[in-house]
């Protein structure tokens, strides 16, 4: 599917179409919705400059959800990427739920791509340059340090840093 990069207005008026509660979203500069991207945002949300969404799969942004500036998300039709209520996303992260196939043998740009979905709790916080990878389940109330790789699961109200991230202690 080809991707269009759409005007400022359209863009707006796709996000606010998007939401539930439409008087509730701040957009705070120019974001790129991709087409075929699926978006349910809930309301009184925050998206900051740079925001990119992409993929043909549902991303879905809870109540009171906050991201700062540059995300970059992808979600497939296959998997798909939620990010519960009163979640704060630091700048500059990136979420994927797919991978490239890479079977020796052919090039991997030529191969089809693997996802799994991406869940992120309610109440987290996710620092800033962290990515988030295919399948990663981030439970209520997790921190996740600046320039984590996330990889799998980290439990509720865990404090989880690094590459791979992994907890290292738990909020008092
Ligand atoms: C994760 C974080 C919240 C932890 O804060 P804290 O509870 O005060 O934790 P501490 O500073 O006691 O760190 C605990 C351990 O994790 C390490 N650590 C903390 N943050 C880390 C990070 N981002 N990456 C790697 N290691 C980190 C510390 O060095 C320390 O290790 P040690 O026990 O071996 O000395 C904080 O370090 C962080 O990364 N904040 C993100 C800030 C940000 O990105 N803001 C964006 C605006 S929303």
């Amino acid at each position: 599917m080809k991707n269009v990069r759409r005007n400022k207005k359209n863009q707006a008026q796709i996000l606010k179409a998007c939401i539930k509660t439409p008087n509730h979203l701040e957009v705070r500069g120019p974001v790129e919705v991709r087409q075929g991207v699926h978006l349910d945002i809930g309301s009184n949300v925050i998206i900051g400059p740079g925001a990119v969404f992409y993929g043909d799969g549902l991303i879905s942004l809870g109540n009171n959800v906050q991201i700062l500036d540059d995300f970059m998300v992808f979600a497939s039709k296959s998997a798909g990427v939620s990010i519960g209520d009163n979640t704060l996303i630091g700048p500059r992260c990136y979420v994927n739920d797919s991978d490239h196939e890479k079977a020796l043998g052919s090039d991997i740009i030529s191969q089809g791509i693997v996802s799994s979905p991406i869940s992120i709790g309610k109440g987290c916080w996710i620092g800033a340059n962290v990515t988030i990878l295919r399948g990663a389940i981030i439970h209520d109330g997790a921190v996740i340090g600046a320039g984590a790789v996330v990889k799998g699961e980290i439990p509720a109200n865990a404090i989880a840093v690094g590459v791979p991230a992994k907890v290292v202690k738990y909020r008092e």
